[in-house]
């Protein structure tokens, strides 16, 4: 959550601290800051709202050769001018931009207002910048050193101290922290998103460490305050991959972008043994041996990401026949799970940040258990700190809504799932049935994607009522959470979602006249039962949507409204269902006039548990 940027160099740093924001704006957008070093003078200027509303209060004339910026997702205190960051001291000569949370606070502000300090804010961060006044006596580095001693919590902080206008002094513990090394200019930021227009060349620092830049040179040390010494890496990923191009939201372009998305998600062919019918994923670090000794799975992750681990657990029960279960990492990390030897973990994560999965993931991890990551943002610290795992490769999600990432996250458990499954019980020329079936699904999704207005029509019916249910069974269960969960989060139409099987059991309640419920009823095993549960509905005047790859005249006339989507494998029915989901959630949306792309109280990288 909050995104965080600085800078320091030859430039003025206001245009790029706010160019910097608006990239990490999707980190949180409640309101925002800038702290700038000119002639001698700290100034800071905060508004609550948007970046724009910010950018309308700037002078023109402000400038600085270096800053620090801030876009907030409010934990401590009101969404209003005065919480927004930098926040700064008593004496007004350092300012701080904070993305976590102190959990100490309270009795930090306790003991520093018992010594006189006066607080403005309501936040926790204000304590850190009371504290940094309270210990510097002239070296910055020594008032960080023993400022972070006091503090308990996660922090991604960016320093100004107006004594010291050449540097800036960053320092992480649990929340990222990146560093953009330029030419004659240095950049501190929350992600690389904010960085990449300046310069690809990064580094990541770690927990527990603090770096000092000046313009021209970057220092890392450790709690002990020794020196570490960093690899610089370099950032592949396009500029054009961060703007929104012809589409009107970035959601928009993200749902038209998954053909090619799945494509590499399989590697182009890269990850795909077609002659053997299976697949190959470097970075797992497991021995082949090893793969044998694996007894149960589990797969973790929160909201999308947990829904496709979910889809993941189904597919390696069913493909790879290893019993295997999916949890919220916020649940796995408090219930004193069991970790045996036998047991393979994999967190799932687009970001590579959420904190949730994170902690979750160090618990296993500490406990002697081995932990997979399936991440986007390459570098990312679930990505380091996993004990391997395989990039997703889909590109950067800017949008909050996660959709391209989901579908890129199923496609390599499949792949997973088809490499384990491989080396049980699939026979060979399975294998290339369903590496045929994987291949397929980029121009299905195409299909798809050219009946959209279909799907704007459908939206444009639908979109005044405020209860909508997502029914399914199997391997399509999860996608009807996450086919609720879109709608919900960027229409603010209540949306749920229930194996169809369980509606009976209490949530048929529910339905009405007024509650419409959205079927997703692919050919398989459960076809005929799912066609019993639509007229269950149909029973209770309940209105029916029907996405399926099924023309069977009777889904037909049970349905008030039937959208066709290609016929696949069951196995890859999900990468083909959840599209429709998509669309008919951004196009309600849009249609209400809503923020799609930073839907409210939302943020895309949640840093905090
Ligand atoms: C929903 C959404 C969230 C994320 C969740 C996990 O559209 O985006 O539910 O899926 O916060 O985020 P990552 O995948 O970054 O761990």
């Amino acid at each position: 959550m909050c995104g965080i940027i600085g800078y320091i160099g030859n430039k003025n740093a206001v245009p790029i601290l706010m160019e910097g924001l608006k990239r990490l704006e999707y980190r949180g957008y409640d309101s925002s800051g800038i702290g700038l070093i000119n002639r001698k003078k700290l100034s800071v200027h905060k508004k609550e709202g948007k970046i724009s509303v910010l950018e309308k209060t700037l002078s023109k004339t402000i400038h600085g050769k270096s800053g620090i910026a801030h876009t907030r997702w409010a934990t401590h205190g009101q969404v209003n001018d005065i919480n927004a960051h930098p926040q700064v001291s008593a004496n007004g000569r350092i300012a701080v931009v904070h993305n976590g949370i102190i959990d100490n606070y309270s009795s930090l502000k306790s003991r520093l207002t018992s010594e006189g300090f006066k607080f403005q804010s309501e936040t926790d961060t204000e304590v850190i910048a009371h504290l940094l006044q309270k210990y510097y006596t002239g070296d910055p580095e020594e008032a960080v050193q023993k400022a972070l001693a006091q503090l308990d919590g996660t922090y991604g902080l960016i320093i100004l101290f107006l004594d010291h206008p050449d540097i800036l002094i960053g320092a992480r513990n649990g929340s990222p922290l990146v560093v953009g090394v330029g030419e004659k200019e240095m950049l501190l930021a929350s992600d690389v998103n904010a960085l990449i227009a300046h310069t690809r060349q990064v580094f990541y620092v770690e927990d527990r460490e603090t770096v000092l830049i000046t313009k021209d040179s970057y220092k890392t040390v450790n709690m002990n305050n020794s020196v570490v010494s960093k690899q610089i890496e370099k950032i592949e990923w396009e500029m054009a991959e961060f703007e929104k191009g012809d589409f009107n939201h970035f959601m928009l372009k993200e749902i038209f972008e998954q053909p090619e998305v799945i494509r590499r998600s399989y590697g182009g062919g890269g990850r795909l043994l077609p002659g053997f019918g299976t697949a190959k994923l470097g970075g797992l670090n497991i021995e082949k041996s090893e793969y044998f000794d694996i007894d149960n799975i589990v797969t973790m992750g929160m909201g999308t990401a947990y829904y496709a681990a979910m889809i993941g657990a189904y597919l390696l029960e069913n493909m790879a026949r290893i019993p295997t279960v999916a949890e919220q990492s916020s649940e796995l990390r408090y219930r004193n799970t069991i970790v045996r030897k036998g047991t393979l973990f994999f967190a799932v994560s687009q970001s590579g940040e959420t904190l949730d999965t994170l902690t979750a993931m160090r618990e296993i991890q500490n406990r002697g258990g081995r932990v997979l990551g399936i991440c986007n943002s390459v570098g990312s610290t679930i990505a380091r700190e996993s004990d391997g795992g395989v990039y997703i490769h889909a590109g950067p999600e800017i949008a909050v809504a996660s959709t391209k990432a989901f579908i890129s996250q199923v496609s390599v458990f499949f792949l997973l799932a088809l490499m384990l499954g491989r080396m049980r019980d699939i026979p060979t020329s399975a294998g290339k049935q369903y590496i045929s079936e994987l291949t397929a699904i980029p121009d299905k999704i195409s299909e798809i994607l050219e009946k959209a207005d279909e799907l704007k029509t459908l939206a444009n019916k639908y979109k005044h009522y405020k209860n909508i249910l997502f029914l399914s069974r199997g391997i399509n269960y999860p996608v009807a959470l996450e086919g609720a969960l879109k709608l919900k989060e960027i229409s603010y139409i209540h949306a749920e979602g229930f194996s169809a099987g369980d509606i009976k059991h209490g949530p048929i309640a529910l339905v009405n006249e007024e509650t419409p419920s959205l079927f997703i009823v692919t050919k398989g095993e459960t076809f005929d039962k799912l066609l019993g549960n639509m007229e269950e509905i149909k029973a209770r005047k309940g209105k029916v949507i029907a996405i399926s790859n099924s023309e069977d005249n009777r889904i037909k006339d049970l349905s008030d409204d039937f959208f066709l989507i290609p016929e696949s494998h069951e196995m890859v029915s999900p990468l083909l269902t959840v599209i429709p989901l998509q669309l008919f959630a951004y196009y309600i949306a849009d249609a209400l006039g809503k923020d799609v792309d930073q839907p409210r109280n939302l943020a895309k990288t949640v840093t905090v548990e």
